[in-house]
């Protein structure tokens, strides 16, 4: 617990008439580093449930400062929703952080100082260890998680493996962090997926062919990260996207293969490529882009198209057209 998160945390509780149930006593130890003067379940930005159990705490923006709150945090086994979006809290995201936090359905780290990695979990064998990967995974039957974001902040390493058998998440997003390494194939596991944004970080390998099978996926952002090869097909069948996001990463193939007409709500569309020197995606644009009523921008930036006469008649007809990024692109 650190004396800046304390201290600040003290000035910004502001009672609260909305929360009846008394805290219980577990939870009012935990947080009574905080204060120990007011039922907690009456402080701002908490609420408990007829048990008097803590389930929400929500302090986004509240000027926090100073490291993690692991000791005050990890007794509160009933917490739901974690938003400490928008302060200044840095340090690593410890493990132990996590670790009876196993019903979380929403967190939220987004906008703070946090570094280190993403913790993974210990191998099953030691099966009695609680980390981080109980949070994905349900330790006692509870994964639960549904919206984990933690974007911008100094987030490094690579995606922990038990993001993937957090299979309710609907939510993903890491944007402007420093993680590293592939998305693996087993991403396709999480078919609840509607939001998934990884926008600048430093992820490299193969885009997962399998992407298609995230039916539910209406917003995808990729965009600038170090990722290499063909624009999956299967992607086709993402029906429910609305914003494709894969622009300035080093995208490979031949774009004339691909028939966008599938997924017809589309909005945004960026397959810019990174560097121009290598011919990466490449083909020309299809009449087929007209199917996307909706286009309201695309970028094709350095991709590497032919018969620009052919590509102006058809992008002149694309109604909904506002923003068109084709530098470079031509032969
Ligand atoms: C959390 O629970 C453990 C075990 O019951 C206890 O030793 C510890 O003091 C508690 N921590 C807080 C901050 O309440
Ligand atoms: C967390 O709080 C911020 C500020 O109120 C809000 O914008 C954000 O949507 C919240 N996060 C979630 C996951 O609800
Ligand atoms: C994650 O799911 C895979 C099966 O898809 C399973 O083999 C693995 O043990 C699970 N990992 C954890 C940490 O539960
Ligand atoms: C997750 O995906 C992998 C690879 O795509 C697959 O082998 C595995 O069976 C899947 N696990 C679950 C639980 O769906
Ligand atoms: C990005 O990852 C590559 C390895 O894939 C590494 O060489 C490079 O230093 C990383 N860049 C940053 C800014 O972390
Ligand atoms: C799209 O989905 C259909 C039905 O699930 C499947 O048969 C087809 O192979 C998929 N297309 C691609 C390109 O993955
Ligand atoms: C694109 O797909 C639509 C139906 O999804 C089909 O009608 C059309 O013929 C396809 N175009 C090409 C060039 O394959
Ligand atoms: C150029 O594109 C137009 C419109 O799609 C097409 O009719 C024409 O055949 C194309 N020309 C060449 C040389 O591919």
């Amino acid at each position: 617990m650190s004396l800046g998160f304390l201290l600040i945390f003290l000035f910004s509780s502001i009672l609260s008439t909305t929360n009846i149930h008394a805290c219980n006593q577990a939870d009012h130890i935990s947080l009574q580093a905080f204060s120990s003067l007011v039922d907690c379940c009456r402080w701002n930005g908490i609420t408990c449930n007829q048990e008097g159990r803590v389930i929400h705490l929500l302090l986004p923006s509240k000027r926090l400062k100073g490291g993690m709150f692991v000791s005050s945090l990890q007794n509160l086994t009933h917490l739901t929703d974690l938003n400490l979006s928008h302060n200044s809290l840095h340090g690593a995201l410890e493990t132990k952080f996590f670790s009876s936090l196993n019903c979380l359905e929403m967190l939220d780290l987004s906008y703070n100082l946090f570094s280190g990695e993403i913790p993974f979990s210990i191998p099953p064998k030691s099966i009695r260890t609680i980390d981080f990967g109980n949070i994905f995974r349900g330790f006692g039957g509870c994964s639960k998680l549904q919206i984990l974001r933690a974007g911008h902040n100094s987030l490094s390493g690579s995606l922990p493996e038990d993001i993937y058998n957090a299979t309710k998440l609907e939510e993903l997003a890491l944007p402007l962090n420093s993680l590293n390494g592939a998305i693996s194939e087993r991403i396709a596991n999480l078919t609840h997926l509607t939001f998934l944004d990884l926008f600048i970080n430093n992820l490299s390998g193969v885009i997962p062919l399998n992407f298609g099978k995230l039916s539910k996926l209406k917003f995808m952002n990729l965009d600038f990260n170090s990722l290499r090869g063909n624009l999956p097909p299967s992607l086709m069948n993402c029906t429910n996207l609305v914003e494709l996001h894969l622009g300035s990463n080093y995208l490979e193939g031949d774009l004339t293969k691909l028939n966008f007409s599938k997924i017809s709500h589309l909005s945004k569309l960026d397959l810019s490529i990174r560097l121009s020197v290598n011919p990466y995606l490449k083909g020309q644009v299809h009449p087929e882009i007209l199917s996307l009523k909706s286009l309201s921008f695309l970028s094709l930036s350095r991709v590497w198209l032919t018969n620009i006469t052919g590509a102006m008649k058809i992008l002149m007809r694309c109604q909904s057209l506002q923003t068109l990024l084709i530098s470079s692109s031509f032969d």
